[in-house]
């Protein structure tokens, strides 16, 4: 059994008419976490996915299970740190499925610890992917998001940029990490001013503590005493991100800022 089994359930994608049936996404992270959560919430919602990271197998692993239940997909493996690869997979998304509705810029990384020990290769992964790689993407994205917005039968498009509770709330020894969500979250309130008159929305999702790889793994000291239980899951998030961008056309959530109910900072 692989791993998405259990949370596909019997759910085939409804590709019969809602809001997004038809529609085409590009989901960067979708590997592991709340990427690969939040393609498999948007194959149900009948979004033909590219599904973009570094790890194939993980990936395809994913693709089967989307494709299992009548989604359609394409698993795109890129270093997003590198630029030209993060402009590339829009194409390959577009050549695959002909159109974009949807960009979501969630592939992240995260060192924590006290800025004086840090390593610059940190540093600079944290820049290329948490921010570097969200500008070169959504620029690359954006002719493709208003000629759905301009054309698509929906009338908008969507950039879900996912940022962090550390992209509103600064703590020490998360420094690098902050700065770079911090960057995210001015980035996508002026990109959405430059293009939120065409169609396009742009919205930033912020997560509190949730289970996954980034989080629970080494380096992440993330726990801040609260139990593991207490902590959202991936799907809590892409629930979040779902709800965003299957408003209709006129009304637009710029920010989800989610935080599990156990969470106080
Ligand atoms: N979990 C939390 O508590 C939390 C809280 C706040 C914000 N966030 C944000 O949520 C987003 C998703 O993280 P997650 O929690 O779901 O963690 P995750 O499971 O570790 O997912 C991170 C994703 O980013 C991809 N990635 C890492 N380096 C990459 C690279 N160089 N090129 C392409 N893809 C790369 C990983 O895939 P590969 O390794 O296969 O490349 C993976 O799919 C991140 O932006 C993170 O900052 C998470």
């Amino acid at each position: 059994m692989h791993q998405y089994e259990a949370v596909a359930g019997t759910q085939a994608a409804d590709a019969t008419g809602g809001p997004l049936s038809g529609c085409v996404a590009l989901v960067t992270g979708a590997s592991s976490g709340i990427g690969a959560a939040t393609a498999l919430a948007l194959a149900r919602q009948g979004v033909a996915v590219a599904l973009a990271a570094r790890r194939t197998e993980r990936l395809e692993e994913l693709a089967t299970a989307i494709r299992e239940q009548d989604g359609a997909c394409v698993a795109l493996t890129a270093d997003l740190c590198d630029v030209a690869q993060a402009r590339q997979i829009v194409e390959d998304a577009v050549d695959r499925f002909g159109r974009l509705d949807v960009l979501v810029n969630n592939a992240g990384y995260v060192a924590m610890g006290a800025f004086e020990d840090g390593d610059p290769e940190d540093w600079e992964r944290m820049v290329d992917l948490n921010f570097t790689a969200v500008l070169h993407s959504s620029q690359a994205a954006l002719p493709h998001l208003l000629r759905a917005a301009a054309q698509g039968p929906r009338g908008v498009a969507d950039v879900v940029n996912v940022s962090s509770v550390g992209g509103r709330v600064v703590r020490k020894n998360n420094s690098v990490y902050s700065a770079t969500k911090h960057a995210v979250c001015a980035f996508s309130e002026a990109l959405r001013q430059e293009v939120t008159g065409r169609g396009v929305r742009v919205g930033l999702v912020e997560p509190g503590l949730t289970v996954t790889e980034m989080a629970t793994g080494p380096g992440s000291a993330a726990a801040r005493g609260m139990p593991q239980n207490a902590w959202l899951q991936a799907e809590d998030i892409a629930r979040g991100i779902t709800f965003m961008i299957t408003q209709p056309p006129h009304a637009a959530v710029n920010e989800i800022m989610m935080r599990p109910t156990a969470q106080e900072h």
